[in-house]
């Protein structure tokens, strides 16, 4: 799948901060995804990491100072910034973030900042710093103004910090900022749209240790949610059992059985733009849950469970007077199309998607079939978080259109 940022022109800036040890990692993961890096070090970044080691993974020698006459008109802030899409200073200190505030132009740095086209290269700022100095009325009054200058800020993250003390102001991870990178150059299609997601099993108990549910990862539906959030829509996601990361800018509950989806969804429903089912739902739960263990009484009977019907969760959205627009997901295990036109007229939805659940379940790719009303088509084989981007575009196309 090609990066959002392939092809983009990024000034990457280090000001002075332990953090800059991440950010030869953020490189190679930029340059990976085809990105062109350009890095530019404050003096005191050098005291930090060498500008040998971010030549070395950029592929360009580093700009560090104003004063450098490589450049045949020596205006290396006007030339580096007139080439690029973004400017992204991390780690941004508190030092540095005061600078911008105030407009200074005295280092590399915030000289180029202040002399970038503003419209053309946008600025992000991953600030790094220890928790007291992030807190201070200063470094927030100057954040308040770098942001209302149009600086789009990344993080910080909340954790331990290299001073040994614990608290906000730690520069996101590498991988963070490539994704919070990756998201800022996703085209907005859904932008101002609101979603909500289902996704993962559902978990039925039995008794206070057993319990009954699925295979279903919960990767699909994830996946989806991080597509539309990088999409620009606010997105809530409800799932079930699942180690899966949440992703970035999503809200997310989590819930065990059908009976808890179908409650956190539904006070939700009517605001939202559309309702992706990507849930496996258990369609039958316990009829009753032991208060305590089910033990052996040594006879070597087995226990009767009996069962009952949990309630559809997406054809009760579906019928809400305001449904949004509904799409449910059929894991099936024979035919696939059949059972998916069926499934789509009985919930009575206007999408569904279909996949080969037993073949799917718990790995990183998929195939899709969409069945709507005039028809079918595929998505062949591919990533679950390509398929999940293709599926947005879908829904974007759709939500557009006059209903
Ligand atoms: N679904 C739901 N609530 C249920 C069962 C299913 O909301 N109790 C939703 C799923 O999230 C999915 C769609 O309905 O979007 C289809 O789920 P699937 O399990 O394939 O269909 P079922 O309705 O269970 O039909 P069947 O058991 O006949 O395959």
């Amino acid at each position: 799948m090609q990066s959002p940022l392939n092809g983009r022109r990024l000034l990457l800036a280090l000001s002075g901060g332990i953090a800059a040890y991440k950010v030869a990692e953020l490189v190679r993961l930029l340059v990976k995804a085809g990105a062109e890096v350009q890095v530019l070090m404050s003096e005191a970044a050098t005291q930090f990491i060498t500008p040998v080691t971010l030549q070395a993974l950029s592929g360009r020698p580093v700009v560090l100072s104003q004063w450098d006459a490589a450049a045949p008109n020596a205006m290396q802030h006007i030339n580096t910034s007139r080439a690029a899409d973004a400017m992204l200073i991390a780690p941004a200190s508190a030092d540095m973030i005061a600078r911008l505030a105030q407009g200074r132009a005295d280092e590399i740095v915030s000289l180029t900042a202040l002399a970038r086209p503003r419209e053309g290269c946008p600025l992000l700022v991953a600030p790094a710093m220890n928790r007291e100095m992030w807190s201070h009325p200063a470094t927030q009054r100057n954040l308040a103004q770098v942001q209302a200058d149009g600086a789009t800020l990344l993080g910080p993250g909340c954790g331990e910090q290299a001073c040994g003390e614990v608290g906000d102001g730690r520069m996101l991870e590498a991988a963070e900022l490539f994704d919070a990178l990756e998201a800022f150059f996703t085209p907005k299609r859904l932008a101002g749209r609101r979603l909500l997601v289902s996704a993962g099993p559902t978990y039925e108990a039995i008794d206070p240790v057993r319990g009954i549910t699925n295979r279903s990862s919960g990767k699909m539906g994830f996946a989806i949610a991080r597509a539309a959030q990088r999409a620009g829509a606010q997105v809530t996601l409800v799932a079930g059992p699942v180690a899966l990361p949440t992703p970035r800018g999503v809200t997310r509950i989590d819930i065990e059985s059908a009976r808890d989806l179908l409650a956190a969804v539904l006070p939700l429903a009517p605001q939202q733009d559309a309702f992706i089912a990507t849930a496996a739902v258990a369609d039958w739960r316990p009829a009753a849950v032991a208060e305590h263990k089910i033990k052996k009484d040594g006879s070597g009977a087995t226990p009767v469970l009996a069962f009952t019907e949990n309630p559809d969760v997406l054809a009760t959205v579906a019928a809400l007077p305001d449904a949004p627009y509904c799409v449910g997901f059929a894991a099936e295990s024979e035919k696939l199309l059949e059972h998916a036109r069926a499934k789509r007229l009985r919930k009575n939805i206007p999408l569904i998607v279909a996949n080969l659940g037993p073949a799917t379940f718990g790995r990183d790719t998929n195939a899709l079939l969409l069945v709507d009303a005039a028809g079918h088509r595929e998505l062949p084989l591919a990533a679950k978080d390509e398929l999940a981007e293709q599926l947005i575009a879908e829904l974007a196309t759709r939500l557009d259109a006059p209903r």
